[in-house]
This record gives structure tokens, sequence and C-alpha cells, in this order.
């Protein structure tokens, strides 16, 4: 794991930013994992800057959201194919066609994770998967106890996450309570993780994920074993690490070649 910690949120989303459009820039065709929430937002609106001002060029590109919930009506502004739409498809050059939701109106949820599983193999497979963390440690919605191994599937949110998302619904009640989400197997094979988390909240969450056992309990831990994955903190959500002076020693240390 490589844990960055910068000062502060708008640091840590514009260094996110430059590595995804690296990635973009040595592979036009790149495929991009993306997460929804408050965590991406900071991330989001760089990467639209980075178009806009600076012609990072996403016509080739395609992308696969985490996760959606199940049931909600067409174009309920609390779903996460409006989130994206708000603050990212509808800013860059994506094709629609290339930037991928799960449905969560299919009538047969199987064969749609099944489809969405079949469609990222075909797109070669995700490059760089953005993610946020639960406070439970959460990645997309692998509550904790998901099966580390798991594909594309419906899964049930806890009380915590639902309360947790109780503003983007005028109240906890309104939240759905099934989701699809993309397996913590489907997330292992993507080439690059980077895991963004900011503020007191997830002081916890981190300190585990980092510092723990690999644990169901904290679903996040497993990317201890991911061969490239990037924690990207603030301060505030680093205060848990008891190794930060040797991470930022190490982020100081990086040679030219390896800089962001
Ligand atoms: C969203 C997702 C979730 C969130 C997590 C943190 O697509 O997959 O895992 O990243 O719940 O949410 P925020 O960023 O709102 O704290």
């Amino acid at each position: 794991m490589e844990v960055i910690i910068q000062p502060g949120p708008d640091d840590a989303s514009a260094l996110a930013a430059r590595i995804v459009a690296q990635r973009i820039a040595q592979k036009p065709h790149a495929v991009l994992g993306l997460a929804t929430g408050r965590t991406p937002l900071g991330l989001y609106e760089e990467l639209v800057r980075l178009h806009r001002e600076e012609g990072l060029d996403f016509d080739r590109a395609s992308s696969f959201n985490l996760d959606e919930y199940v049931g909600l009506a067409p174009g309920h502004p609390a779903s996460y194919r409006a989130f994206m739409e708000e603050h990212l498809f509808s800013k860059i050059n994506i094709p629609p066609e290339r930037a991928h939701v799960p449905s969560g109106r299919t009538e047969d949820i199987p064969s749609e994770c099944d489809a969405y599983e079949k469609k990222i193999a075909a797109a070669g497979g995700i490059d760089v998967q953005v993610l946020g963390i639960g406070v439970e440690g959460h990645i997309g919605f692998n509550e904790p106890t998901s099966s580390l191994a798991s594909r594309t599937r419906i899964k049930t949110l806890t009380d915590e996450t639902r309360q947790e998302n109780a503003a983007f619904f005028g109240g906890a009640e309104k939240v759905p309570h099934h989701v699809i989400t993309m397996g913590i197997g489907t997330i292992m094979e993507s080439r690059t993780c980077l895991l963004l988390a900011f503020g007191k909240k997830k002081v916890e969450p981190i300190a585990r994920t980092v510092e723990g056992p690999i644990t169901a309990m904290v679903p996040a831990s497993i990317l201890q074993m991911h061969p490239d994955a990037k924690i990207i903190l603030d301060e505030e959500a680093a205060a848990g690490l008891s190794r930060r002076d040797y991470y930022k020693m190490v982020y100081r240390g990086k040679p030219d070649w390896q800089q962001y």
C-alpha cells in the first residue's frame, strides 16, 4: 500500500486527479472505475477543470461505477446515475454509451450483475478504480462480512450506511435497503486502486484498513493484498495511523520518475 497524506481534501483530490489524468495520457482508452458519495466530488471537479482548461480527453475512455440503489424511479435525484451525470458525465466528453452504472431497475438482478462483470472484462478490465470508504470500512457497498472474493451482486445495506446516506434522500427511512455493487474480487482485479478518505469520521476505518489485520469485518483491509493500492488521505483522516511520519517520509523521498 502507498499511503499519501496531504494537508487537506483539495490537495488530496488534485493529486488523485493527476494520477487519473496521467493514466489517460498513457492509455487514452483507459477504463476508469468510479465511486459516488461526498469524497470524490473534489476529484471530479478537478477532472472537469483539467478537461476544460488543459484538454484532458475522455473520448476514448470508458467508466464503470461501483454501485447503484435497487428500485429507485427513473431519474431519481439520489440515484448514482443522476449523481454521475450531474458531477462528471455531463461535464466531460466521455461517450455516454461507455459510461456505465449498474441498473437498479432491472427485473433480473443476477443477469444484470453477470452482464456488468462481462462488460468490465470486455472493456479490458479496470485500469484505475476510485474508492471511498464507509465508516465501518466498506468499499463499494461491500458491507462488513462481505466475501473478500465476491463479484457484482445484490447487497443489503447496514443501518449505519443508510444513516450516512440519509441526507441524499431526506431521511434514513427513505434510503433503499438494497443495492447492486461490484464485489471485492471485482475491485481487486483493478490494476490500480485509489482509495480517498477525508475528515475525522474516517480515522477509525482508515487505521483499521491500513494498519489492522485483513478481515472481512473491514472490507477495505483487503487492499493490503493489492499490488498497487494508493490510500490518499487528508491530515484529519490520517490521524489514527501510528506510522504517519514514515508514510510522509516515503512520499517526500519519491524519486522524480515516481512523482504524480
Ligand atoms: C459509493 C461507494 C461508497 C462510498 C462510501 C463513502 O459509490 O461505493 O463506498 O464511497 O460510502 O461515502 P462518502 O464519500 O459519502 O463518505
